[in-house]
């Protein structure tokens, strides 16, 4: 048999014909963009594990956020920076009317309508202990993590947030969510479940940046082993009978095959989270000279996409967005 005649390179042959081919692609609107949130005004600080990326105020954040949508970015998502001094061990503050972080929900809403807005709900930025559920006697205890975190979701519904984002990883928190909220009337609030949360190392410059790191111990008894991903389907499963409307996957790039593998099976939107410590990588590098940034970071998200992703929350976001500007 002479397989010369078949000659992949006769696709590759020109742009033309390699975009015409081309099979995923990827937009600034696929993309979901983070922020961290601090009280106080006039505040843009650096975080040195995670270059470009800011803690804001929101006086100072709302400049940033207008001009994201001019850029196209639509969606995006804050995370708290709490000072030590007010967390505690049941994250009461998550759920304190007055906390600057529903404040600036209400605020950036009122001002941008049109953005889309997502919460992380754990008790992690709110904990003195730093874990994402309620620890008892050196133990991260499941049901009695559920209320806490309904408060909290419900807290962001009010505040007028589009998305609540578990990323707590207890089990039934989205069916527990999902009725406080229905029940108090937020029947349109939508939730993306945190479905595959892996225990990872790529967490650091996230954990730096809100301070968050527990103080003993680790997540391992919440978050997945990296080796497996059978536990995924079960994972996805749950939150789709529980009622999540969309999916996450994180991180994203050691697990794009279980992007693929949730978005093989399940018909909902699948979203990937491209998190802190796979950022600062590709940032270290090029820093180095090692990598070529814009290459890079096309290349990353466009994976993210074949794989399977409909969403990519990324801290790479605007940079994407600038790039494909020019
Ligand atoms: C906490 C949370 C974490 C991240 C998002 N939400 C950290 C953790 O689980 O310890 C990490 C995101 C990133 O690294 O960019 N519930």
């Amino acid at each position: 048999m002479n397989l010369m005649n078949i000659r992949p390179r006769r696709n590759r042959k020109n742009s033309a014909i390699r975009d015409m081919v081309q099979e995923s692609n990827l937009g600034v609107e696929h993309l979901i963009y983070p922020f961290f949130l601090k009280d106080g005004s006039n505040i843009k600080e650096e975080i040195p594990s995670l270059p470009n990326v800011y803690r804001w105020s929101v006086d100072t954040l709302l400049p940033e956020i207008e001009q994201c949508l001019r850029f196209g970015i639509k969606t995006f998502v804050l995370f708290p920076a709490v000072e030590e001094s007010l967390k505690d061990k049941t994250a009461s503050m998550s759920y304190d009317p007055n906390n600057f972080y529903l404040k600036a929900i209400e605020l950036i809403k009122t001002t941008f309508p049109e953005a889309v807005l997502m919460s992380d709900v754990a008790l992690d930025p709110y904990s003195s202990d730093g874990h994402d559920g309620l620890v008892e006697d050196g133990k991260i205890v499941n049901d009695k993590t559920l209320p806490i975190l309904a408060k909290m979701s419900l807290a962001q519904a009010e505040a007028g947030i589009d998305i609540i984002g578990p990323s707590d990883m207890m089990d039934g928190r989205v069916g527990f969510i999902r009725e406080a909220l229905d029940k108090k009337g937020y029947t349109d609030t939508s939730i993306m479940s945190y479905t595959a949360k892996y225990a990872s190392s790529f967490y650091g410059p996230f954990r730096d940046a809100l301070k968050s790191a527990p103080k003993d111990g680790d997540k391992k008894t919440y978050q997945m082993n990296p080796a497996n991903k059978n536990e995924a389907l079960i994972e996805a499963s749950l939150d789709i009978d529980e009622g999540a409307d969309m999916l996450m996957v994180k991180p994203a790039l050691c697990y794009l095959d279980v992007i693929h593998l949730l978005k093989e099976n399940y018909p909902i939107p699948i979203t990937a989270y491209n998190v802190s410590g796979e950022y600062a990588m590709v940032h270290a590098a090029s820093k180095n000279g090692w990598l070529d940034y814009n290459a890079a970071v096309s290349e990353m998200l466009l994976s993210m996409r074949r794989a399977g992703a409909d969403g990519i929350l990324t801290y790479f976001a605007k940079d994407f967005a600038q790039m494909i500007r020019n």
